[in-house]
């Protein structure tokens, strides 16, 4: 067990001594949690191939699934990729700092545990001046999955990364809660039309709007386990984002769902588990369980991505034994939404409908 250091920082106007200090754990191969828009990362020396290994230790990560390299400005990008096609550099033009990760061809300078082997590399330039003061002060691109131990869900707080990883890291910059609540979209720009093979904090539709053509991977909005071979994004291969609980998903039309929960609600009850509902303002009152608990209104699914993966973790510090959830519209945010819903419950889909 290391002593992990907590260092409060203004999201907007970060310190810079305590950015300092940070940063000299990282240039020194060490393992630093920051916030980015969209959840906590966990952040190492992206081209310190021992620094990365330590990072997937600490979170108990799979070798084999690679985590985003993180930079504070575009001209790293031509350092760490080998091919930026027009359109990739477009959209770092729209989108950047932002919640999107492009994939590129990666180029020698990179380790090859960094990338886990690939010839790919996944970059993004996140949204957040706390981010983006610790890699320029650290003066190196930063990997960094989210802060979480793998397979839990994301961290969008200070207090979520401790829970799972202190004394396994060096420090934790704490700048209060994260804006987005879900991660970045990755997006395939070695292909063309580029592909989205993650769903996140940048709209599919924005991406449309952006590009004209681009496409979902079908792993996007699978309702089903993806056939190993079939999966191009090497974190889609792993169990995600599940809390303690069992997750049940009920999707359908509204008034069918409030129903069907309801059901599930009370199935569970009589047989002895502790029951969650998570569920939308405007359904709210309409449940009877032991932890009723709503992600915001149907009409804001920004403010229901905020504050999925948090509410995930309390139905656990509530002990709570199964969660049943209504889905969301596929729609903008609602996307990202349902693709880690659906994970969270190993796809255990319930489809409701009127009858
Ligand atoms: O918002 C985010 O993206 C957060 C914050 C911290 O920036 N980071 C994050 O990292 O979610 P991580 O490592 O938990 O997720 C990275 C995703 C995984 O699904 C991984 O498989 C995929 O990006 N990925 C990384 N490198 C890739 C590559 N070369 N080709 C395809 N997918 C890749
Ligand atoms: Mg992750």
């Amino acid at each position: 067990m290391k002593k992990t250091v907590l260092l409060k920082v203004d999201p907007q106007a970060p310190e810079i001594e305590k950015v300092r200090v940070a940063a000299k754990f990282i240039r020194t191969g060490g393992l630093v949690a920051f916030p980015t828009e969209t959840v906590y990362g966990l952040g190492a020396d992206a081209l310190n191939a021992k620094a990365v290994l330590a990072l997937f230790e600490a979170k108990k990560r799979p070798l084999d699934n690679p985590p985003i390299v993180h930079v504070c400005n575009i001209k790293d990008v031509y350092r760490l990729a080998e091919e930026i096609p027009t359109r990739a550099e477009r959209l770092m033009a729209v989108f950047w700092p932002g919640p999107l990760t492009l994939i590129f061809k990666r180029s020698r300078i990179v380790p090859a545990v960094t990338v886990a082997g690939l010839d790919t590399i996944a970059v993004r330039m996140p949204r957040h001046n706390v981010a983006l003061a610790l890699i320029g002060e650290s003066k190196c691109p930063i990997s960094a999955p989210s802060a979480n131990l793998a397979g839990k869900p994301s961290p969008t707080t200070a207090k979520h990364v401790l829970d799972d990883l202190d004394g396994r890291i060096d420090a934790v910059l704490d700048a209060g809660p994260t804006v987005i609540g879900v991660e970045s979209t990755v997006l395939d720009v070695t292909v063309d039309p580029p592909q989205v093979l993650r769903p996140g904090g940048t709209p599919f539709e924005a991406l449309k709007g952006a590009l004209g053509k681009v496409e979902l991977n079908p792993a996007v909005t699978a309702e089903k386990p993806m056939p190993v071979e079939k999966v191009r994004s090497p974190g889609l291969k792993h169990k995600h984002y599940a809390p303690n609980a069992n997750v049940i998903v009920v999707e359908g039309e509204l008034s069918a769902v409030v129903v069907k929960v309801n059901e599930l609600a009370v199935y569970y009850t009589r047989r002895g588990r502790k029951v969650g509902v998570l569920c939308t303002d405007e359904t709210v009152s309409c449940y009877y369980a032991d932890v009723v608990k709503s992600l915001g209104s149907r009409n804001n699914l920004a403010s229901v991505a905020r504050n999925l993966f948090a509410h995930l973790r309390e139905f656990d510090s509530e002990r709570v034994d199964v969660i049943v959830a209504e889905g969301v519209p596929l729609e903008g945010l609602g996307l990202a939404v349902m693709n880690r819903l659906r994970k969270a419950s190993g796809y255990k889909i319930v489809k409701a409908s009127a009858t």
